[in-house]
């Protein structure tokens, strides 16, 4: 297995993932949507916004993970949102979530980011270093709907602390209906 950085030239593949692995596990509709997703993120943001990390087997995409800006114009500390996670439903358990985390979030470390976020399983996410935060700590862009699964760690020395103000997404996140 190895990891990739960046998604040029593999667009497509990379949504497919996301779409047949969201599919099997949430159904039809969240597999559509979490695809058009990964497709808006790779298609509309920009450079230095986004960080996408694939795992690789024999040329076939079996792990991907998306990391966008999320601004706090308030603060400044870089910070950046993990969505979405998906390792091919016939690779999971394997740990290849949990190294192709740890890849991306030392790659994040690596390019000066503070504080990675991210909004999921609390008991999943803890293996790679989130920690339960509450909306009071960061602000989320919209009001969570599963506010127990918004998750922090600081990629610092420092500790993570209370981030300042509102935040901004990136305009594929800009939705009600991821948070
Ligand atoms: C969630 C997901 C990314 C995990 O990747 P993975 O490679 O299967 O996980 P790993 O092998 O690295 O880790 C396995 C461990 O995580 C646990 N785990 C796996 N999926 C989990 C989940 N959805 N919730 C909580 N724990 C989970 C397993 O019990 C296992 O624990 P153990 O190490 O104590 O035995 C993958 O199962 C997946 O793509 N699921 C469908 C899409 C999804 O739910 N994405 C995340 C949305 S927040």
């Amino acid at each position: 297995m190895k990891f990739l950085t960046g998604h040029k030239g593999r667009e497509s593949q990379i949504i497919d993932l996301f779409t047949r692995t969201f599919t099997a596990s949430e159904g039809e509709e969240e597999g559509t949507l979490i695809g058009e997703l990964a497709r808006n993120l790779m298609g509309g943001t920009a450079e230095q916004d986004l960080f996408v990390f694939t795992a690789e087997e024999d040329g076939a995409i079996i792990g991907g993970i998306v990391f966008s800006r999320l601004t706090y114009p308030q603060d400044d500390r870089t910070v950046f949102v993990l969505a979405p996670v998906a390792v091919a439903t016939d690779r999971q358990g394997q740990g290849i979530g949990q190294q192709l985390l740890a890849h991306g979030l030392a790659a994040l470390r690596g390019a000066g980011v503070d504080i990675a976020i991210t909004y999921g399983d609390p008991n999943y996410y803890a293996k790679v270093g989130f920690m339960p935060i509450s909306e009071a700590d960061a602000q989320a862009p919209f009001p969570l709907k599963q506010p127990e699964g918004w998750l922090a760690q600081s990629l610092t020395d420092r500790a993570m602390t209370t981030l300042k103000g509102p935040s901004r997404c990136v305009e594929a996140l800009n939705n009600p209906v991821f948070w």
